[in-house]
């Protein structure tokens, strides 16, 4: 069958995920997602450059019963452009993550379009830092393939694709996370996820 998703649609509209051709894999990480997100407290890694990127994940987390929302940025011109709006931004690299926030100050760390932003070998001891702060869970998201490899601006250089094509066994190397793909290797839709969820969210 066709996996070409938009899981992303998907979860925005809260459509029946079961029928929307999502695979296994998705709809088991997102039972356990959808539990874990409502009354949670979040950090989103990453405002993006434009409103709808700065809108977007906190809408669709609120609509899944976030409690509060909060960004980490590193970019500059990203964190002036969105200050005083209605997310604090808490200026940081997610390779250091462990040095901004005390552990448990957020149920969870929301990674969506990052990994591939940072160096293969970044990827275990920033995966094991998140891990060690939340109190829930993490999620990871980043292009499966290459369709988004040119993608960056001239003006953030922290846009760059240090990763340009990812794919699921990029991740072996990180422990404690399962990690799966959505959709068509090199399609604008395709997506690998990496999650944990601790305790009862597990
Ligand atoms: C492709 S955008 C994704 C934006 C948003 N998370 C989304 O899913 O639409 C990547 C964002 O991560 C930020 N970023 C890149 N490297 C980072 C790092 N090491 N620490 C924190 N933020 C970083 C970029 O400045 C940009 O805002």
């Amino acid at each position: 069958m066709e996996t070409k998703v938009d899981w992303f649609e998907c979860v925005r509209k809260n459509k029946d995920i079961e029928s929307s051709g999502l695979n296994n894999d998705f709809i088991y990480f997102f039972d356990k997602f959808r539990k874990a997100v409502a009354d949670s407290s979040i950090l989103l890694v990453g405002t993006g450059s434009t409103e709808l990127m700065f809108t977007e994940w906190p809408r669709i987390l609120k609509v899944l019963g976030a409690k509060n929302i909060t960004y980490l940025e590193l970019f500059d011109g990203y964190i002036s452009k969105f200050s005083n709006r209605e997310y604090k931004i808490v200026k940081g690299d997610v390779k250091k993550i462990d040095e901004y926030f005390e552990k448990n100050k957020f149920d969870i760390v929301c990674w969506f379009h990052g990994p591939e932003h940072i160096k293969q070998k970044e990827m275990p001891q920033t995966f094991s830092k998140i891990k060690g702060l939340v109190s829930k869970g993490l999620v990871s998201i980043c292009p499966f393939g290459s369709y988004y490899a040119d993608a960056g601006t001239e003006e953030n250089v922290y846009e760059l694709h240090l990763q340009p094509d990812m794919v699921v066994s990029d991740f072996d190397s990180v422990v404690g996370l399962d990690f799966f793909s959505v959709g068509e290797k090199d399609t604008a839709d395709a997506v690998i996820i990496g999650y944990y969820f601790g305790g009862i969210y597990g």
